[in-house]
């Protein structure tokens, strides 16, 4: 049966790490996948990871199986984190939660579950989004459609298509936004246009779906909640899924979470048994040890704050490099204004770069960047960035 089984195309994030690997060029740069990296270009474990690590190892825990949806006081801290201790839907109890293998499991979680419970709906994504977005959704027999977000002439989003877009939804439909630091733009909403997002989404009756990958990247662990928040509002719905694999530096440990806030404690206690049934049916139960060093460190006020500090540490680098690549591309002599690059938020800089300027670069200079002309910020160091932007102006003029 296998001889007739053709080759899936490469993974247009992950293939280019693959290929990256396997590149015998000794001066090769890896821009692609959206991984953190320090100034020597490792990407650490953070110290506040270590010294959980440390008082995990020394308490004697067992492997047993956690619950269907993980650990109940990791869902908790997972949802204070995102929503702030004091928010009405944690007192209301109106959250459903379950602990996934990272913020693909829990968006696939919420596909699943949109699926089952909503059969009818389509869910809505950016133009353009994470290339892995549609994957999940047709894996899990979601349709999906697209809606205006970049415009790229002006480098900004734009607010007006995409509030139009919204208005035409139909009511039951999902409505997914990256809950900041968009990927690949890295262009997001200002707070009153959130506000005006969250009210066209309450108007027109979707259901929100937030992917909330990279809280703390742009301004701030509780600054970068607040779009979410906005959508929060007493007795609204909302899915969200949060990753730690970026803002713990914990990518091979693969620990997220998805928060389903319902209108009443009745609903949101249905909706926690069709997560458990979606997830009973896919990996049965979540691996737990990345979850484990989170809570040890969201619920320990020194270690907390240690976290915070590392997390501010890499966004201050990453917005440093920006400033940097932007300097870098002017002293080469790259025709045209980057000045753009350093309004964007999060990892990742959207250049502009055409698919063949991206190919010349990964066969010219053996520098990988992701097709769409997404650079992962977080991957330049001071030791690379003049080279970086002397390849692109090569492959630009
Ligand atoms: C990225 O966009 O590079 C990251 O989210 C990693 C991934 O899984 O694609």
């Amino acid at each position: 049966m296998f001889e007739s089984v053709a080759a899936a195309p490469a993974d247009p994030i992950l293939g280019l790490t693959a290929a990256f690997r396997g590149d015998p060029r000794p001066a090769k740069i890896n821009l692609s996948v959206g991984v953190y990296q320090d100034e020597t270009g490792k990407t650490p474990l953070l110290a506040c990871v270590h010294e959980a690590e440390q008082r995990l190892a020394a308490s004697s825990g067992s492997k047993s199986y956690l619950p269907i949806s993980g650990s109940a006081e990791y869902c908790a801290a997972v949802a204070e984190l995102v929503l702030g201790t004091e928010h009405e839907a944690i007192a209301a109890k109106r959250i459903a939660a379950a602990q996934t293998p990272g913020g693909t499991g829990g968006l696939r979680v919420a596909a699943d579950l949109i699926h089952a419970t909503f059969p009818g709906a389509t869910v809505w994504l950016s133009e353009p989004t994470w290339p892995n977005h549609p994957n999940i959704f047709a894996a899990a027999g979601v349709p999906t459609k697209t809606y205006p977000y970049f415009d790229a002439p002006g480098n900004r989003l734009d607010i007006e298509a995409m509030l139009a877009a919204i208005g035409k939804m139909p009511a039951g439909d999902v409505l997914l936004l990256h809950g900041c630091c968009h990927n690949p733009t890295g262009v997001d909403p200002t707070p009153p246009q959130w506000k005006q997002i969250a009210d066209a989404a309450a108007n027109a009756g979707v259901l929100p779906l937030l992917d909330f990958a990279y809280q703390g990247f742009a301004e701030g662990i509780t600054e970068d909640a607040a779009g979410l928040v906005e959508f929060c509002r007493p007795g609204a719905e909302l899915l969200a899924c949060s990753s730690f694999s970026k803002n713990f530096s914990l990518y091979n440990e693969r620990v997220g979470a998805l928060l389903a806030i319902a209108p009443t404690a009745e609903a949101a206690c249905a909706v926690q048994s069709q997560i458990n049934k979606v997830i009973r049916s896919n990996y049965s139960n979540p691996p737990a040890h990345g979850a484990q060093i989170v809570n040890t460190v969201l619920r320990d006020a020194e270690l907390r704050q240690q976290w915070e500090g590392e997390v501010a540490a890499m966004r201050d680098r990453i917005n440093g490099m920006r400033t940097s690549l932007v300097e870098a591309l002017a002293d080469a002599g790259v025709p045209g204004d980057y000045s753009f690059m350093t309004r964007q938020r999060g990892m990742f800089s959207f250049s502009g770069l055409t698919k063949d300027q991206v190919a010349k670069l990964k066969d010219d200079h053996a520098i990988y960047i992701v097709g769409s002309g997404r650079i992962n910020v977080a991957g330049l160091t001071p030791s690379n960035v003049a080279h970086v932007a002397e390849c692109i102006r090569q492959v630009v003029t």
